[in-house]
């Protein structure tokens, strides 16, 4: 049995300790393990490798891809799809893994449906790995762990030099539409305030709460010297408008305080992967490279967690397989505020809010 693994979108630490579990897992089963080079890009082109154990025993260590990872706007369409399942034909794969965020996974189930109908069906399964942590029926993706300790890292740094010169840092953190990342590196971090777009505020009070942090933090007894704002890439206002906001309405109040920003961006994307996201990865590898395997096909491989209903898989107990359809309209929800767990992270947000601005 030949299994490609391909990894695609935005890259995520603990991708190639997936790659390493799957090639290790698969060649013990007996079965191929091919990579495909730049995700769907890759596949369309047919270029595809024998995976080298021994070079992921070292690269599971690092953050990255060594498949490279890309987004194609080709794969997409009527032609992609055609030319996708002719590579598929031509590579001879039985079973593909795709690891990737909410897109690579679309892409998953549209390839799975072209090719159910086909004599020898292609089999199909993902694993969640995105920063952003914004896939439903997974507790946690690979990747997002290391990002939240690289922001937490920055952000301890970030407020050494801060207390020293008594000044007010806007730290805007990746995360696509997902506030996750900012409020969990806000709460790990000790932050004075956290914006996040799921709370739904206007321009105006989103100054209004950086101000009222920044008179609290300041005026009360003994006096801070810092006040840390985390801001999440999602929230639509950009960051120098809204230090500039800031500085004007507290000019002549907190004359003796400078304002700075500091995007994070791609670091927050890099990086050795914590130990929780090596092992996330490869026992997320493990379970879906068995099931694939075992004949399985049609889900992505979830990290047990609140919320998740479904029993877990025979492979690992933390491990639950859930149908990509079902992965997807959950996502949509998620990102909707209209599931039980996007409600959950909306109340959270806006209770924590208040308490972290104290
Ligand atoms: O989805 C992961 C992510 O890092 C997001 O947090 C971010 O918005 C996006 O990808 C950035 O993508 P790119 O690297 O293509 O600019």
């Amino acid at each position: 049995m030949r299994i490609a693994i391909l990894t695609s979108g935005g890259d995520a630490p603990g991708m190639n300790a997936a790659l390493r579990a799957a090639a290790r897992v698969g060649g013990a089963l007996g079965c191929e393990v091919i990579g495909i080079e730049e995700g769907y890009v890759g596949l369309l082109e047919g270029r595809a490798r024998v995976l080298d154990v021994l070079q992921l025993d070292e690269a599971s260590r690092r953050g990255g891809t060594v498949l490279g990872s890309a987004r194609s706007k080709v794969f997409p369409t009527p032609d992609g799809q055609k030319r996708a399942r002719e590579s598929v034909a031509k590579l001879g794969i039985d079973a593909l893994l795709v690891v990737g965020g909410n897109g690579s996974l679309t892409g998953a189930r549209t390839l799975l449906q072209a090719t159910t109908h086909s004599g020898a069906p292609l089999r199909v399964g993902g694993l969640p790995a995105s920063i952003d942590n914004d896939l439903a029926c997974t507790s946690m993706a690979i990747g997002v762990d290391t990002a939240l300790n690289t922001i937490v890292e920055a952000c301890d740094r970030i407020c050494d030099t801060a207390s020293a010169h008594k000044r007010t840092f806007i730290i805007e953190v990746m995360g696509r539409d997902s506030g996750y990342l900012a409020m969990t590196s806000a709460i790990a971090a000790g932050a004075d305030a956290v914006l996040v777009r799921e709370v739904g505020k206007t321009e105006d009070a989103i100054v209004e709460q950086v101000v009222t942090a920044m008179r609290r933090s300041y005026g009360r007894e003994g006096g801070k010297r810092r006040v840390l704002v985390v801001k999440a890439e999602g929230v639509k206002v950009d960051s120098v408008r809204l230090k500039e906001a800031v500085d004007a309405r507290i000019a002549n109040e907190l004359s003796d305080v400078d304002t700075r920003v500091t995007v994070l961006g791609h670091v927050v994307r890099g990086g050795s992967p914590s130990a929780f996201d090596r092992l996330l990865g490869a026992r997320l590898a493990n379970a879906a490279v068995r099931a694939l395997a075992d004949g399985q096909s049609d889900f992505m491989a979830g990290w047990y967690g609140p919320g998740i209903v479904r029993a877990a898989c025979p492979w690992d107990p933390y491990v639950v397989l859930t149908p990509l359809t079902e992965v997807l309209d959950e996502t949509a929800k998620l990102m909707a505020g209209d599931s039980p767990l996007a409600r959950w992270r909306k109340q959270v947000f806006e209770e924590v809010e208040p308490i972290l601005s104290r």
